[in-house]
């Protein structure tokens, strides 16, 4: 999708469909002299929020699309509501970045027609005079597009995505820039004893892969002695390609989408990427284990206890929560990094949707100070936070009876599902800042958010945002 600046809109041509923010009850395009105008239904002006916003944006694009328009004109002013305070460059990144989002749509495995697939090629947006915005809307527009590539990862088919092939998209994702790609192979997992990635890998016919990315904006620090600002941020990545549960097999129902829960590594690699596009002046590193959680006479089972990689060992009471089992390892190599803070991001637990419904994702610190400005940066660009609690008391329902750590509720509880996945994390990056993110509730879209059902590609740009932020 292009975007193209002009002063006016009577600057454009004739076959544009022009947009217009109305106080009609409903949309509706109107035809006058040959230029067809979409007016917008926005009828509670006063009572606009940030959330509505970003809702107004898309569904510009999805009812232009829903028309076969291929280019949009419209206002920036239009887009401005007294009672969101935010400034143009803020309203700026958002809309640029909003229009990209709402465009996108997985067509990789879709027969081309004669009609092609419909898309808005062009937006002209008028209005946004100042240099600045421009920059704001065309740095939002940036953003989104590695967004979309986090999407098509995760939607692609888990026969199409195994840990190799995610290796390789690491690589693709990060060709010509500065970043550094090392994947270890099961050989070298084992000579570092990450017993727990193996083990989880084990039931597939797949290798297990370890990927690391490195970005050095700063100067690499001395082993031991890092100057202020040089300790990376390292964001360690759920890959796990397909989950099927294990022996632990989970229901018909359940398994479908399982081929999105590699959507956490998918956002990390494209973070990483983005930063390194924007040239930040910042240290980043990503970690992302990967496997395929498979039954076969070679898997993992109920009752096997793992030593992991940081020497704790992992009692395994269900082979479904393989998520924390993998991140376990990827947490405790992190911490070869002298990092400044890690956070993980991970399609872990159905109970975090069935805490939040799917509107937000969970987040879990002991850092307040840092849980308030993820929350706040969820806010401003869409990748919504709720946090849930994880005191030191829940670590009791944890204990192993064999091993140091069970990796569900000893008792088999369903309650606080959530909280438990998180806890148990946290064993492997105790003394630490750490958070942990439980995405499961935003990998795929809802009916009613003016987006192509699959993949959200959540959080790119929260982490995106954390990042170039960040003073440590
Ligand atoms: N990948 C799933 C969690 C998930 C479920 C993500 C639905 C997205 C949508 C995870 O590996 C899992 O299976 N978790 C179990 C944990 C349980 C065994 C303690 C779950 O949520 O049922
Ligand atoms: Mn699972
Ligand atoms: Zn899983």
């Amino acid at each position: 999708m292009k975007i193209t600046f002009k002063n006016s809109l009577k600057e454009a041509k004739k076959e544009t469909l022009f947009i217009s923010v109305s106080s009609k009850n409903k949309d509706e395009i109107i035809k006058e002299k040959g230029v067809k105008t979409l007016y917008l239904k926005c009828d509670e002006a006063e009572k606009m929020n940030s959330r509505k916003l970003f809702l107004l944006v898309r569904k510009m694009i999805i009812l232009a699309k829903g028309v076969k328009a291929e280019k949009i004109g419209f206002d920036f002013n239009d887009l401005k509501f007294k009672n969101i305070k935010i400034s143009d460059e803020e309203l700026g990144e958002i809309i640029g970045s909003q229009l990209d989002f709402a465009n996108y749509e997985f067509i990789e495995y879709k027969t081309l027609t004669g009609e092609g697939f419909n898309s808005i090629k062009e937006v002209i947006i008028s209005g946004a005079n100042k240099i600045e915005i421009k920059k704001a809307i065309l740095k939002g527009h940036a953003i989104t597009q590695e967004v979309n590539k986090a999407r098509s990862l995760s939607n692609t088919p888990g026969g199409d995505m195994t840990p190799q092939i995610l290796a390789q998209k690491a690589k693709e994702a990060v060709r010509g820039l500065p970043v550094k790609v090392k994947v270890l192979g099961e050989k070298e997992m084992e000579k570092l004893n990450m017993e727990a990635v193996l083990s989880v890998g084990r039931g597939s016919d797949e290798e297990s892969k370890f990927i690391i990315m490195e970005y050095w904006g700063l100067s690499r620090p001395k082993s031991g002695r890092s100057k202020k600002n040089e300790k990376p941020i390292v964001l360690v990545g759920k890959g796990v390609t397909f989950d099927t549960g294990g022996l632990n097999l989970k229901p018909s129902s359940s398994l479908s989408g399982m081929n999105m829960d590699m959507s956490g590594g998918a956002a990390c690699i494209h973070v990483i990427a983005l930063v390194a596009k924007m040239k930040l002046k910042k240290n980043v590193v990503v970690l992302i284990p990967s496997v395929e959680n498979m039954p076969s006479g070679k898997s993992y089972r109920p009752g096997d206890v793992i030593r992991s990689m940081s020497g704790q060992t992992i009692e395994i009471l269900n082979t479904d929560a393989e998520g924390r089992v993998i991140l376990a390892d990827a947490l405790t190599y992190s911490k070869k990094y002298n990092p400044e803070v890690v956070i993980d991001v991970a399609t872990l637990t159905g109970a975090a949707v069935v805490a939040l419904g799917e509107r937000m994702s969970a987040i879990f610190t002991d850092d307040d100070e840092l849980c308030v400005k993820l929350e706040k940066i969820g806010d401003k660009t869409g990748d919504y936070m709720w946090r849930l609690p994880m005191w030191e008391e829940y670590e009791n329902e944890i204990k192993g009876n064999l091993g140091d750590w069970s990796n569900v509720h000893n008792k088999d509880s369903r309650y606080g599902g959530a909280t438990y996945g998180a806890i148990f994390l946290q064993q492997f990056i105790k003394g630490y800042k750490w958070a942990h993110i439980d995405i499961a509730p935003r990998m795929t879209a809802m009916t009613d958010e003016f987006l192509a059902q699959g993949a959200l590609g959540t959080p790119v740009r929260l982490l995106y945002k954390l990042i170039e932020d960040y003073k440590s």
